[in-house]
């Protein structure tokens, strides 16, 4: 049998070359397609690898009645509806280790950018000014780091910021105590965390107990002048109060990769304010992590469509209650 494997995204060359050199796998690669078409293309699929760039909802599912498994090069599987993968008998999987480092060195990059204000200095230079005064800015360097969500990206901006002496606290109700003693990092409550950093750092799920979580409650639980990165999902930041925060000064800055709806309405409230940092969903896009989770979504569709093998997997069996 030969199995159709469809990569409607911008994925990495290599994974192709993969695909094309497995006895038994066609592949068709696209690139970016109009939604209309995707519906069309999917019917033939039995296999499909996404980035974030694609939905796969209940209607691409519907309209893929071969559809086999769905690989996600990245971490982040809510672009798929897991629930109606399963009901069809679909699995989904995912390659998490692919893009920590690039994940982590991003998360760094705007935690340093919004302490010595490197864009907002960039920008008034670039337009003639020589303004040194506006733009003092913090050490990082004995300033306690809160990191929600210890997995393997936390733990990467953990050593990161151990490296710069500051002071790494976190809240991770998931992980093992074992991993936060090995890698030196208390593991506290939210409230502590909150309490406690000069810097906070988001590395959660989107879940009914996290969305929303950076709300106007818990930032008035947060030191005064608390600088908050986001690279994980939008969601996790009720904007409007964050942004109702950062005028007042409560929160000194933040920096954003992510956002509820990418890309975000032109009148999103975050965007535009003179201590918000942004960034277009860049965390991950390196080529470094690119070539890795590309080869490893690649692997993960071969393993399944030709030998039954099946590993990250994203959603529960259709028979599982
Ligand atoms: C991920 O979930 O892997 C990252 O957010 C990067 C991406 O969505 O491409």
């Amino acid at each position: 049998m030969t199995f159709h494997v469809l990569v409607p995204d911008s994925v990495h060359q290599k994974a192709i070359d993969i695909l094309k050199a497995s006895a038994g796998i066609v592949v068709s690669a696209p690139g970016r397609m109009e939604r209309a078409a995707l519906l069309n293309a999917v019917a033939e699929a039995h296999g499909l690898i996404i980035r974030s760039g694609v939905s796969a909802d209940a209607e691409l599912i519907r309209a893929a009645p071969q559809l086999k498994a769905i690989a996600r090069a990245g971490v982040g599987v809510d672009n798929v509806d897991l629930e109606a993968a399963s009901k069809h008998g679909i699995i989904v999987m995912n390659s998490p280790g692919g893009n920590t480092i690039s994940t982590a060195e991003h998360t760094f990059g705007l935690m340093i950018a919004l302490s010595r204000h490197i864009p907002q200095g960039h920008q008034s230079l670039a337009q003639g000014r020589w303004d040194r005064k506006a733009f003092s800015g913090v050490e990082l360097k004995g300033k306690t780091l809160g990191i929600i969500g210890l997995g393997r990206i936390g733990q990467a901006i953990a050593a990161r910021a151990q490296a710069f002496e500051m002071t790494v606290i976190a809240h991770d109700p998931y992980l093992p105590s074992a991993i936060a003693e090995a890698v030196n990092v208390p593991l506290l409550s939210l409230e502590s965390v909150y309490v406690r950093a000069d810097f906070l750092t988001l590395h959660a799920m989107v879940t009914d107990e996290t969305r929303g979580m950076i709300n106007a409650d818990t930032i008035s639980a947060m030191k005064d002048g608390v600088r908050i990165i986001n690279a994980a999902r939008g969601a996790l930041i009720r904007s409007a109060d964050l942004a109702a925060a950062l005028t007042s000064g409560k929160v000194a800055g933040a920096a954003l990769d992510v956002y509820e709806t990418e890309p975000p309405p032109a009148d999103h409230p975050l965007i535009g304010l003179p201590n918000v940092l942004h960034t277009p969903h860049l965390a991950a896009s390196t080529a470094d992590a690119q070539v890795t989770v590309a080869v490893e979504a690649a692997q993960l569709v071969i393993d399944f469509l030709l030998h039954g093998k099946a590993e990250n997997v994203c959603n529960p069996a259709e028979n599982s209650s």
